[in-house]
């Protein structure tokens, strides 16, 4: 059997032992045979720590899964049947930046759908857009499956501006609501079938069944009289307005206390960031402590630590699609792909985070008509705001990053959009050189 080649850039990440984990479970009906983990020079010292415990866990297991270490991304690529992208460009110190700044101004930074993943986007984009292009020229035939945030902007950036058509954004947050209801109805999560439909981190979960029944109502009741379970490690569990949700009739994801609970957020993240820095500042704490433990060379298991981050279960969100591409198992799950009408009132050409029968020749999203009207307009102003903060990455025009910014529903007037624009702009030049306006007259 030939096996696969995956390669994953941004392999030093701290989630890397997940996706292993993940990887080695599946072994017998997904045969990798290679797996190598790309980094920059920044990251040499991560990869190797993580590659080691790689290598330990593969040994334990018992599969024949080779771990390559490589900063070679080109040689890396040559061949790979899945490409998966993890990367965090100019580390947590950007994203702290993200998460900062914007908070001066009395506004929440949020590194995806906020301004900071305005940010977070503008540096990420042309990077994945690099990537794209290194894929066509040595792997032509491979998927890229991104998990870099913003997960639904980086895919519709590269939807719109890169040849490659097989791609696959991914999130955890699909996965994690299942499991918030299978342990809210004290059943096994496979139980627990959810109609999803929206863009990533702006998904709403439209109809709930165990076993085929429809349980939408049953699970509002139990959200509704105050048994509602944690959500994701990073976004606190506020209670919803029982009425309110019973008024909207299904689920929002956790990431929508953004934007129906913004003043307590807001308070919320004001408060943490005094007395424990910005969520980055926390991860930076928790991936230090992670990496200690990686270095241990009696470790040779996923460490359950990990299960502190935001992203807990991503890996099988990843290694599930894999392995269904693959195996062209005709499941569904929920990914960000090219909407192709599925969402009416979304741009054809656009990314949607949508179910999807899972075949070996991609995601094919199932059809959901319009969204509804209570919800309808919030969904399109974010799909407004990343398409042209994806514009904005790719042509380093000021006037569209400003534009984007504003019309970012967190953000409460052109003119402090512009003020938090700029000194972001300023802080994060480093790592923007599409941005010709921040060039120095006399360079
Ligand atoms: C969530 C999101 C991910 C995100 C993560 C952040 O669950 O779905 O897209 O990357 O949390 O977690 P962190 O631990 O880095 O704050």
């Amino acid at each position: 059997m030939k096996g696969l080649k995956i390669v994953t850039i941004g392999g030093g990440s701290s989630y890397t032992p997940e996706l292993v984990e993940g990887f080695i479970k599946r072994y017998k009906e997904l045969p990798i045979r290679e797996l190598w983990l790309v980094d920059i020079p920044d990251g040499k010292e991560k990869l190797e720590i993580v590659g080691e415990l790689a290598r330990r866990m593969v040994e334990k297991a018992g599969v024949p899964m080779a771990i390559h270490l490589t900063l070679n991304r080109r040689e890396a690529l040559k061949d790979a049947d899945f490409v998966t992208t993890q990367i965090r460009v100019g580390l947590l110190d950007a994203r702290a930046k993200d998460e900062r700044i914007p908070l001066k101004f009395g506004v929440i930074g949020q590194e995806t759908n906020g301004p900071g993943g305005l940010f977070k986007a503008l540096r990420t984009v042309p990077v994945i857009l690099d990537i794209c292009k290194d894929i066509e020229e040595l792997c032509p035939d491979a998927w890229l499956i991104n998990f870099s945030n913003p997960a639904g902007l980086n895919t519709e950036a590269v939807l719109r501006y890169s040849n490659i058509r097989k791609v696959v954004g991914l999130c955890n947050l699909p996965i994690g609501m299942r499991m918030n209801v299978a342990e809210l109805l004290n059943i096994n999560v496979d139980r627990v079938h959810i109609d999803f439909a929206g863009l990533n981190h702006m998904v709403f979960g439209l109809n709930v069944y165990v076993d085929g029944i429809k349980v939408t109502d049953k699970v509002i009741d139990k959200m509704t009289s105050g048994e509602q379970t944690e959500t994701v490690k990073n976004i606190p569990d506020f209670q919803w307005e029982p009425e309110f949700i019973r008024a909207l009739g299904f689920l929002p994801c956790p990431y929508h206390r953004y934007y129906y609970q913004t003043s307590v957020m807001l308070e919320d993240q004001v408060e943490a960031y005094k007395k424990n820095g910005t969520r980055a500042e926390v991860v930076k704490k928790l991936e230090a402590e992670l990496f200690e433990l990686y270095k241990d060379p009696n470790l040779d298991v996923k460490p359950p630590q990990l299960e502190k981050r935001g992203g807990a279960y991503y890996s099988d969100a990843a290694c599930n699609l894999i392995y269904s591409i693959y195996n062209d198992k005709r499941d569904i799950q929920t990914v960000n792909v090219r909407n192709n009408g599925a969402i009416s009132g979304i741009p054809e050409d656009s990314a949607v985070e949508v179910n999807c029968v899972i075949t070996k020749e991609g995601p094919k999203p199932i059809a959901v008509g319009n969204l509804p009207v209570p919800v309808r307009g919030l969904v399109q102003q974010i799909k407004s705001f990343e398409r042209t903060a994806a514009e904005a990455a790719v042509t380093g025009d000021y006037h569209k990053a400003l534009l984007a910014m504003t019309i970012n529903p967190l953000v409460p007037s052109d003119a402090i959009a512009k003020q938090i624009l700029d000194e972001m702009l300023e802080a994060h030049k480093d790592y923007l050189p599409q941005f010709k306006c921040l060039e120095s007259a006399d360079a």
